[in-house]
This record gives structure tokens, sequence and C-alpha cells, in this order.
């Protein structure tokens, strides 16, 4: 067997590995600072808590996520359709950390006016994987 051919055996063995990638693994990624691990209630809490911007209006991650988790958001400001953040009807949610931690930065940002901490993004994490 050539090198190129054990290259696509290999390739084609860690498949199943690839696709066990999940929340899971991306919740892995941060670690606790409380000693407590993290909670799906705190994180439900992060989600809906409301913070009042700079232009006097309220905000919170349900604006452009939605109220219901397994239906599509909408964004506040440009209108667009936004996918389910459910794992369980969008199988491709959470499962890179590059785009969660993009979106942590952004969305933490705009929503709380401040980053979010590891502990903060592993409860939230830990809420959304529920769904
Ligand atoms: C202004 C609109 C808006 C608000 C408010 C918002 N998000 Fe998002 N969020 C988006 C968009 C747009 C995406 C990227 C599109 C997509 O993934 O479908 C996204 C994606 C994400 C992702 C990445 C999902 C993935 O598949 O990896 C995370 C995590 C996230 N948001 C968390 C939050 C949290 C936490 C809050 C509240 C602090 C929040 N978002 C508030 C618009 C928003």
């Amino acid at each position: 067997m050539n090198k190129y051919l054990r290259m696509i055996g290999a390739l084609f063995l860690m498949l199943p590995v690839l696709s066990l990638a999940g929340i899971d693994q991306t919740i892995a990624h941060y670690t606790p600072q409380n000693g407590l691990g993290f909670s799906a209630q705190r994180g439900d809490t992060l989600w809906h808590r409301k913070n009042t911007a700079k232009d006097g209006k309220e905000r919170d991650c349900t604006v452009c996520h939605g109220d219901d988790l397994k239906k599509p958001g909408k964004h506040i400001k440009t209108g667009k359709v936004i996918d389910p953040m459910a794992p369980s009807v969008n199988h491709k949610r959470f499962t890179d950390i590059d785009k969660v931690e993009k979106w942590f930065l952004r969305n933490c940002k705009w929503t709380f006016g401040r980053e979010c901490t590891d502990q903060e993004k592993g409860d939230i994490l830990k809420y959304l994987s529920q769904f």
C-alpha cells in the first residue's frame, strides 16, 4: 500500500472521532473558576439578564436568538435570520471552538458591554446544551 492510500485510510478512521466533537468537547475547553463546575441555571440567568445599553434600550441574548432556542432567531439590527441555537435541531452548533470564541467575544461585548469570563461561557454553554 502506498503512502497516499494509507493517508486516505487514516482519514476514514478519524471520521467517527470528528463527528463526536460536540458541545461537551467545547465546554471542556473552558476551566471553571469557582471550583463548582459549570451550571445550566447560572447560564440561564446570564442568557436572560437584561442590560441597559447607552441608547437606553434593554438587551439580552434573546433579542437576536429569540425566545425559543429550537426556532430561528432574527438579528435585531440587520433583520437577518439566525439558525436555531439548540444543538438538538442544529447539529453544527458549538462544534467549532474558533467560531464559538469569535461570537462570544462579539456578543458579550454588544449585550453586556464587556467580554464574558470562561466561567460565564461554560455556564451559558451548559444551559444551551440542554436544548
Ligand atoms: C446583535 C445580535 C446578537 C445578540 C444580541 C447575540 N447574538 Fe449570539 N450570534 C449572533 C449571530 C449573528 C451569530 C452567528 C450566526 C450563527 O451562528 O448562526 C451568533 C452566534 C453565537 C454563538 C456561536 C454559535 C456557534 O454555533 O458556535 C454563540 C456562542 C453566541 N452567539 C452566544 C451569544 C450570547 C451568550 C449572547 C448574549 C450575551 C448572544 N449570543 C447575543 C447574533 C447575536
